[in-house]
């Protein structure tokens, strides 16, 4: 059964995403406080934002020894009380160990991956699943995520790309907006949900459930999806 899925993303009052220059010290606090109220099994992030977390700039190459690794997916750990979902088609993120903010990383990888990526990432314990051969299935991939780990509940955490692509395939169940107390203006700067031109499906229609003043002058509005209204 596909999981449950809240699109949590913090903006501020113009819609935009990203933090760097906003010299708000309270707000990862008030976003990663609301998120913890979601009581979610995993949270979803994209490559970039994943990289920003690993502090990596490079992984141990040779591991492979020049031989192929089989495609199949790969579970170091089943039982943890939290995963860290990794959206990293290319296999960029170059992890440390495999735990991410308490949580055991799963990457999710195409086929073409390099194979010294998928010798390095056993060879530290992450464990990694396969959403297609050149172009990830999303779908599939919760897919594989409820049926391999079990996990019933998940936050989409950002950035806007990965946001963008799960509401745009129509995954997300409930989007949670927290807008912080700034405008921000910057025009070349991201909105919460990016999606390409030609990828844009259709609006996702929502419906208010909940909103919130939160700590700081913050924001917190909860919707959930509905059909066109
Ligand atoms: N305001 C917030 O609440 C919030 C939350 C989280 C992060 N952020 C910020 O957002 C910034 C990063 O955002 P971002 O939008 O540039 O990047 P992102 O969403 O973190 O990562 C984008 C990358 O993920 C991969 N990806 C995403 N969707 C995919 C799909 N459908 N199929 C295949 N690959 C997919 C691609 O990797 P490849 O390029 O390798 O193909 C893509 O370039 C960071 O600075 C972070 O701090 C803000």
């Amino acid at each position: 059964m596909k999981p449950y899925v809240i699109s949590h993303m913090m903006s501020s009052v113009d819609g935009r995403s990203l933090t760097d220059g906003w010299h708000l010290k309270f707000a990862s606090d008030v976003y990663e406080s609301t998120a913890a109220s979601f009581k979610a099994d995993g949270w979803i992030c994209g490559r970039v934002t994943m990289q920003e977390i690993s502090h990596g700039t490079d992984y141990l190459k040779g591991l492979a020894k020049n031989l192929p690794v089989e495609r199949t997916d790969f579970f170091a750990k089943r039982d943890a009380s939290q995963y860290a979902i990794s959206i990293d088609p290319n296999g960029r993120v170059a992890w440390k160990n495999n735990t991410a903010l308490d949580s055991h990383i799963v990457e999710v990888l195409t086929r073409a991956v390099p194979d010294d990526y998928l010798a390095y990432l056993q060879s530290i314990d992450v464990s990694y699943v396969f959403g297609g051969d050149t172009d990830l299935d999303l779908a599939a991939v919760l897919d594989t995520l409820a049926r391999e780990l079990g996990v019933k509940r998940l936050i989409v955490e950002g950035g806007s790309h990965v946001s963008g692509a799960f509401v745009n395939a129509g995954l997300v169940d409930e989007v949670s907006v927290l807008i912080m107390p700034l405008v921000d203006g910057r025009s070349a700067h991201p909105s919460s949900y990016e999606i390409s031109m030609d990828a844009w499906k259709a609006p996702t229609y929502l419906q208010l459930t909940s909103v919130e003043r939160a700590d700081h002058d913050a924001v917190w509005m909860r919707y959930t999806r509905t059909s066109r209204p």
